[in-house]
């Protein structure tokens, strides 16, 4: 029986207020095949206009108004909220708050923002007024990934919006709010989609292989692969499988120390591992690449241990002494 597909990401949104970024990822995730849903829209005022359409929509909400608590305290209580609606990727939706840096880094990959400027141009509030004073053409909008600094993470995405002749923030903002409400469901949509995409997944894991002391790229049977030594007698100690043999994992086969090992990982943590055809005969165990969440840390100790047990002696002292320092 071939595996499961991929289930769609499960997206919580946070909102302050009116949350109408909020009902366009909503909306979004109902037409079509949206790679994501959302599970839950929280927020921190439990008067958000949001909240009732959220309601009034089937999804489930969570309010608590950070008055009176830490901050700590008050995002403790909306990952909570988040984690028990069953989410993987966090949204923000004009949440108002400045978060945590533990609550960031936790999510860090997984959190998302929309911020109405062409980020890095005019960080944090008055976003409008700023642009409209310095004489800007342009106005706009930028999704980003969420950091410990303010309106700092990787841009995603941006759109234009052009500052027309006696634009004043009121009408500025509203003509950026159509920008962002076509913008924000596409990016979401975009970055989720990454995680199940085979050349985004390929090119990943290429660049952790490739950092590793002389590796080459090969083909086998089809696939890529990655080889440790010289292009004449190295070995393999990777290769990419994109859905082989009925399988719908994507994955990387790297060598386990045995069966005992492959099968335990694979009983043990079905969602991350299986056992491949044909190489799984020898020891080589599939690490699942999509599947939400992957932790790419672990992925290239895989392939550096991988890496490791095949290279020759001389290469692996060498990283031995590099990682000393
Ligand atoms: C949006 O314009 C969003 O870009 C902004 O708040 C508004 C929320 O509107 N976010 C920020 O300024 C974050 N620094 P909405 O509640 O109708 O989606």
């Amino acid at each position: 029986m071939p595996d499961p597909l991929p289930d769609k990401t499960h997206i919580a949104i946070l909102i302050s207020g009116a949350g109408s970024n909020m009902a366009a990822l909503l909306y979004a995730s109902r037409i079509g095949d949206c790679p994501y849903e959302v599970v839950l829209v929280a927020s921190n005022d439990p008067a958000a206009a949001g909240l009732a359409l959220a309601e009034a929509e089937g999804i489930a909400t969570f309010a608590l108004a950070h008055k009176g608590m830490t901050r700590e305290n008050h995002d403790a209580a909306m990952e909570a909220a988040a984690l028990e609606a069953g989410a993987d990727t966090i949204v923000l939706a004009g949440y108002m708050r400045i978060l945590s840096d533990g609550f960031v880094e936790r999510w860090a990959g997984r959190m998302l923002n929309i911020h109405p400027s062409l980020l890095p141009k005019y960080k944090g509030l008055n976003t409008f007024v700023r642009a409209i004073a310095a004489g800007d053409s342009h106005a706009g909008v930028s999704v980003h990934l969420v950091t410990p600094e303010l309106d700092a993470g990787e841009v995603l995405a941006q759109a234009r919006v052009a500052i027309a002749m006696g634009d004043t923030p009121a009408t500025l903002s509203a003509r950026v709010k159509l920008a962002e409400h076509q913008l924000y469901p596409r990016a979401v949509a975009e970055y989720v989609a990454r995680g199940t995409d085979p050349q985004y997944l390929f090119a990943k894991l290429r660049e952790i292989a490739l950092a590793l002391p002389e590796v080459h790229e090969r083909e086998s049977h089809g696939s890529p692969g990655f080889r440790v030594g010289s292009e004449k007698s190295g070995k393999f100690f990777a290769h990419f499988a994109d859905q082989h043999h009925g399988s719908r994992h994507i994955a990387v086969l790297v060598k386990t120390g045995g069966m005992d090992e492959l099968l335990n990982l694979v009983e043990t943590q079905p969602e991350v591992y299986f056992k491949p055809a044909y190489y799984g005969a020898s020891g080589w165990v599939g690490v699942i690449l999509n599947r939400a969440s992957v932790d790419w840390d672990h992925v290239a100790d895989w392939l550096e241990r991988s890496w490791r047990s095949v290279a020759p002696t001389r290469l692996s002292r060498l990283h031995d002494a590099a990682d000393m320092f």
